[in-house]
């Protein structure tokens, strides 16, 4: 568990970590080439502990070395995800489409609901299906296969993440064009594009609502020299909550404004003064800072679902009424009876959040249910009265690098207990 005694005011300048949410795919893409990927500012976070067993499981040669990855994966020879791996993390998921792309099949357990909501695959399948990949269930496994992936004109019910990227990967090696219609638009997906042309892939359009992937053949792909992932805008976006909750100021560097500016744009709403410039953002407060009227969730550009439970945090904080909408995931509230305990005053009805402002919350014994949820127990602690003991590390462990470390950097007063 983390300790955290609240009351810092967080001051001072702290480097945001490579992206969990690009990291991921782009791991799985390392399989298609069939040869050696040089990657850098991977996050040390279990989430890539678990994606790494996964690749070697699989038959991949494996070198870490602090935030340097290089996936060897010529000896990759298997296309069964261990199920045990798979249940530890969801996003593994996109290995399907890397490996029907590589191999023709690929066997996956069906990935579980987790604690923001029911989590279907079934636009992964029906695109994937369009492909002519042939889907058997049993025993809950998923068997993939297909004698030829081909390119199809896919148009996507809702511009899911996980989606876009399996077809994207699946696309690689497909004979002729994929063409892939309201797509997720989030800048993960755009670095895996970049990732995958630099392996010579061809794929145009990510960023928009229409991707195009020209399908290539295995011996027209190379191995990726040195490829660097973008900075992790959730990570980042963390930071600058914790900064605001505190009344705080701190400079955040490696970190891409415009990723960011959904976040940011709703900190200027509630008052924080905030520069940007040249991967740097700098955030302070000056002034008391005020509810939101409106706050609702959605794909990118719209301001992201990741970081809905941090934000809740810090609105149960400032004076007046706020409402919050979750459009993006049906149950994704869970962090909000854990911040009552600490005297935070919000009501749920649905998929909306009624916060009122409290002058204060008390320090108290919470539970992270998942990552994001675990991000908006140590904010409330940041500025509660007291000390909070946060358990659940093993959720936040899943995409934070060093967050005691950093927000000790920050001024902050954390440790964590084993
Ligand atoms: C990605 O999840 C992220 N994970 C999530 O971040 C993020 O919350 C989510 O995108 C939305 O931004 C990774 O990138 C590893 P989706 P993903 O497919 O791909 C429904 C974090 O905290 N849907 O865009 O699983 C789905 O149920 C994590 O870092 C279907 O109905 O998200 C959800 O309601 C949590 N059918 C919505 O779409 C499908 O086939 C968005 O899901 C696929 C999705």
């Amino acid at each position: 568990m983390y300790i955290i005694r609240g009351g810092e005011t967080l001051y001072g300048k702290i480097r945001v970590q490579g992206s969990k949410n690009s990291s991921l795919p782009i791991l799985a893409a390392s399989i298609l080439n069939g040869r050696k990927n040089t990657i850098r500012d991977v996050p040390k976070i279990k989430d890539i502990d678990v994606m790494t067993e996964i690749l070697s499981y699989l038959g991949a040669d494996i070198v870490r070395d602090n935030n340097l990855m290089v996936v060897d994966s010529g000896n990759v020879n298997c296309s069964d995800v261990p199920e045990h791996l798979m249940r530890e993390m969801r996003s593994s998921i996109v290995l399907m489409g890397a490996l029907l792309g590589r191999f023709g099949k690929a066997k996956v357990s069906y990935p579980g609901g987790c604690e923001i909501g029911p989590r279907p695959i079934d636009l992964h399948l029906k695109g994937l299906a369009q492909m002519g990949v042939e889907f058997s269930e049993g025993h809950g496994f998923i068997y993939a296969k297909t004698d030829k992936l081909r390119g199809a004109d896919i148009h996507l019910d809702f511009p899911s993440v996980g989606a876009t990227e399996n077809i994207m990967l699946a696309g690689v090696l497909a004979q002729g064009t994929t063409i892939i219609r309201n797509v997720a638009k989030e800048p993960e997906i755009v670095d895996l594009q970049n990732f995958l042309n630099r392996m010579g892939a061809k794929i145009k359009g990510a960023g928009t609502d229409t991707i195009k992937v020209e399908g290539c053949k295995i011996d027209d792909l190379k191995q990726v020299e040195d490829y660097t992932i973008i900075p992790d805008r959730i990570a980042a976006g963390t930071y600058l909550v914790a900064a605001a909750i505190t009344n705080g100021h701190i400079w955040l560097t490696n970190v891409i404004g415009e990723h960011v500016e959904p976040i940011l744009a709703k900190l200027r709403e509630m008052g924080c003064m905030i520069n940007c410039s040249n991967n740097v953002i700098e955030l302070y407060v000056d002034k008391p800072l005020k509810s939101l009227d409106s706050l609702r969730t959605l794909p990118y550009p719209g301001f992201p679902t990741d970081m809905q439970a941090p934000m809740m945090a810090l609105l149960s904080t400032v004076e007046g009424t706020s409402i919050l909408v979750e459009t993006v995931f049906e149950n994704r509230f869970k962090h909000a009876q854990e911040l009552r305990r600490m005297g935070a005053n919000i009501s749920i009805n649905g998929n909306t959040a009624i916060i009122k402002g409290v002058d204060k919350l008390t320090g108290a014994m919470v539970e992270a249910k998942d990552l994001r949820a675990g991000a908006a127990l140590i904010i409330a602690a940041l500025a509660a009265e007291g000390e909070t003991h946060v358990e659940g590390v093993c959720h936040i462990e899943r995409g934070y690098e060093n967050i005691e470390d950093n927000l000790t950097a920050l001024g902050a007063e954390i440790v964590k207990k084993y």
